[in-house]
């Protein structure tokens, strides 16, 4: 039966390190505050000039190489973003045409923080049925520019980075070897607006229209609004019931899961989920410390910075889990 693997990986992140000192010098914020609470240290910005397809490209290039491969034998490419370069058209089409790839499919995938689970489980399922056999999934997001570095905006401004990953999923045969074995997704739209940025409002006509001024966007719609403690709790709380479900359905406990690679919304919330999961400490990959939470990106991100330490291994059963906007959440694993 055919199965898919993941064979390439790959990620980038921009050069600017900012550190929680260097935020702290335009809000009201601290290194200690950022640290006990997140986890996060330091996060990478881009510079202003620089779009999310653009990061996407070092990303999906480290990738391919990784799997031995070219861009010219990409059959189909999945984009997951919450940060697009434009509201249309979709930012896979922007990459797309900078990876030169005229006439590969390509589909954008809005899923938040989830969106790299998503895409994994629509490769998974092509690549499954053989419509497409190489598929570059792609989670890329550049945050800085929309965010609100005053005090206002300090509880969303701290946590996220910019940042790109990769992955490149192929079929094999082989379904004792390196294969992703189940993707559960989930969303909730019910809590959409615990986490959203609303700056594009289709029911206002026009849509950009504050107080009868066309243009004008009021602060609260221009940056990302956050509710902070329900998105922690229901993070908590779907992370752990996704992950449950991955065991549940591969007829696995919490000991037969090797590495455990969250996708990095909060060191807290990951803690937490290990935790209650019974992943023990040392088998949870945080790269939250030094990139923050970079939404799509963080899962193949994580996934590279544990191979790079020497964590992540052929032949390891690794548990993956997002929680993000929507809400959507969800679990993946993967045998390396
Ligand atoms: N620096 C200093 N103080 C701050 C900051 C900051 N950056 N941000 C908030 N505070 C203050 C608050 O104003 C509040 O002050 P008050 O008590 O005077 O009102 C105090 O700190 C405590 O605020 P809480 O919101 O209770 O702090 P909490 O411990 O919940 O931590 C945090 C806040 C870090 C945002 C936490 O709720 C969290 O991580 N939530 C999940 C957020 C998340 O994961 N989002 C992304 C997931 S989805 C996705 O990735 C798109």
């Amino acid at each position: 039966m055919l199965r898919s693997r993941i064979s390439g990986i790959g990620m980038y992140v921009p050069e600017e390190v900012v550190r929680n000192e260097d935020l702290a010098s335009l809000m009201d914020t601290s290194d200690e505050w950022i640290v006990q609470r997140t986890g996060i240290r330091e996060r990478r910005f881009a510079p202003a000039g620089v779009c999310t397809s653009e990061i996407a490209v070092p990303a999906a290039q480290a990738a391919l190489a990784d799997a031995g491969i070219s861009s010219a034998d990409v059959d189909l490419v999945l984009f997951a973003t919450l940060s697009p370069d434009f509201h249309f058209p979709g930012t896979g089409c922007t990459f797309q045409a900078r990876m030169g790839m005229p006439g590969v499919p390509v589909m954008d995938i809005r899923n938040q923080c989830t969106g790299f689970l998503y895409a994994l489980a629509t490769a998974d399922a092509f690549v499954r049925i053989g419509t497409y056999r190489t598929v570059l999934v792609v989670g890329a997001e550049i945050h800085s520019h929309a965010m609100d570095f005053s005090t206002t905006g300090r509880d969303v401004a701290v946590l996220f980075g910019d940042g790109a990953g990769a992955a490149v999923v192929t079929p094999t045969l082989d379904t004792g070897g390196p294969r992703v074995r189940s993707v559960h997704l989930h969303a909730d739209g019910r809590h959409a607006d615990a986490l959203r940025l609303r700056v594009w409002d289709i029911s206002r006509k026009p849509y950009l229209q504050h107080e009868g001024q066309v243009g004008v966007v009021p602060p609260e719609e221009r940056w990302p609004e956050m509710n902070g403690r329900e998105v922690f709790r229901h993070a908590v709380e779907g992370m752990t019931a996704a992950l449950h479900e991955m065991l549940e359905a591969n007829a696995l406990t919490a000991a037969d899961i090797d590495l455990f690679v969250p996708h990095q919304a909060n060191m807290r919330i990951s803690e937490l989920v290990a935790r209650r999961v019974g992943i023990p400490p040392d088998k949870v990959v945080h790269s939250i410390v030094d990139y923050g939470n970079t939404t799509a990106a963080s899962i193949p991100m994580g996934l590279c910075l544990a191979r790079e330490q020497g964590r992540l291994r052929p032949g390891m059963r690794v548990a993956l889990a997002a929680f993000g906007s929507g809400f959507t959440w969800g679990s993946a694993l993967v045998v390396w």
